[in-house]
């Protein structure tokens, strides 16, 4: 059954305050201060909106049963009693210290703004289209529902470090990117995808090494990431239902570009953030390699083309980014004055234009004939 629909900030927020764990309403002595937003940049996580009207019309028919059937595991809702907060948290957040706090916070809200992303345009899409097509309404009312929880409890875990994510104030501020629909099966089904292999990864590495596990809300990634995968078989089937999106030239085009920009993205913010994959005893690079790597491979049921990642050129290329980002913070970070500032970036800009040319063009790999590596 499709859940009442609310504005968007009234459930994230109603879902922070009914909990008992709760924070105090801001402004009593007892509230955690309100955060600022982090400052927008390419890295950021975006929020996205859409044509509702051809999202409505569209047919599902080709594709029908499974989506059918998808739908149907979201109504069991597994993860119903699974964000239940517990006495391991009481205390957690004092244990760590201030260098580790830092960048475990921006962990968290990083996380946080990004699950909220999605629930607010999930939550918009199933409000738009309930009429027209109701099957479609329903599997995005029950991810908004998922990702409202994630949200939720990520920053139920800021409210640990004194600290809480305005959700209705990002609601009304964000810059909202205006996507086609295909454009939005590309970008939420790669990060569904591809937030499944983090989470999944950094719980099994955090199993074999509990001493790095620097806070419990790693306890709850194992179910937490099998929402994701489900969110990104969604899309899976969505775009088996549309197979226009996924077959011949522009398509094959596209997904490269959402592949690359997706997996480069990525990249560059995680070695920029090392310390915390540190703090969890994991090296950004290798990680990330390993994200990347499962999250091509997963592509190839879908997408027509994936990324030629074994090729050692690929990584010399993201390293490139990485170090060309590095120059731009730098530059960013003195006291020029703005014009000079943008005048000393700017070669680093169109060496990052041309590397990201040079990715794009490299050879991918038809799904078809896609063999995954044997580990
Ligand atoms: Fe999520
Ligand atoms: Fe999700």
């Amino acid at each position: 059954m499709i859940r009442a629909m609310v504005p968007p900030a009234a459930t994230a927020s109603s879902n922070l305050q009914s909990s008992p764990q709760a924070p105090a309403p801001v402004g009593t002595p007892s509230a955690p201060a309100v955060k600022d937003p982090a400052k927008d940049t390419i890295l950021t996580p975006r929020f996205y909106t859409t044509d509702f009207d051809a999202m409505a019309a569209m047919d599902l028919r080709p594709n029908e049963a499974e989506l059918e059937a998808i739908c149907e595991e979201f109504r069991k809702d597994y993860n119903r009693h699974h964000f239940v907060r517990n006495e391991e948290f009481e205390g957690a957040a004092e244990k760590l210290d201030p260098e580790t706090r830092k960048v475990f916070i921006e962990f968290l809200e990083q996380s946080c703004t990004s699950e909220f992303s999605g629930f607010l345009l999930y939550k918009e899409l199933s409000r738009r289209i309930k009429q027209k097509n109701p099957l479609l309404a329903e599997c995005f009312a029950h991810m908004a529902r998922d990702e409202a929880r994630h949200a939720g409890f990520l920053n139920k875990s800021m409210a640990d470090f004194g600290l809480q994510l305005d959700l209705g104030f990002l609601t009304a501020n964000k810059a909202y990117t205006y996507f086609k629909p295909k454009f939005i099966f590309y970008a939420t089904y790669l990060s569904e995808k591809i937030g499944y292999w983090r989470y999944i990864a950094i719980y099994r590495h955090l199993e074999q090494h509990p001493e790095s596990k620097i806070f419990p809300i790693f306890n709850f990634f194992e179910n937490w990431c099998q929402d994701e995968n489900r969110h990104g078989d969604f899309f899976d089937a969505l775009m088996k239902a549309q197979p226009d999106t996924v077959r011949g030239i522009t398509s094959r085009l596209w997904c490269r570009f959402f592949l690359l920009a997706v997996f480069a993205t990525m990249y560059v913010r995680d070695v920029a953030r090392k310390e915390f994959y540190e703090a969890l005893g994991l090296d950004a690079r290798t990680y990330d390699k390993y994200v990347i790597t499962k999250t091509n491979e997963t592509s190839a049921r879908v997408f027509p083309v994936v990324l030629d990642v074994e090729n050692p050129r690929f990584w010399v290329r993201l390293e490139r980014l990485v170090h060309n980002n590095e120059a731009l913070s730098a530059a960013d970070a003195t006291d020029a004055p703005a014009p000079i500032k943008a005048l000393r970036k700017l070669p680093f800009w169109a060496a990052n234009g041309f590397e990201m040319a040079k990715l794009f063009l490299m050879a991918p790999i038809r799904s078809e004939s896609f063999q995954p590596v044997v580990r």
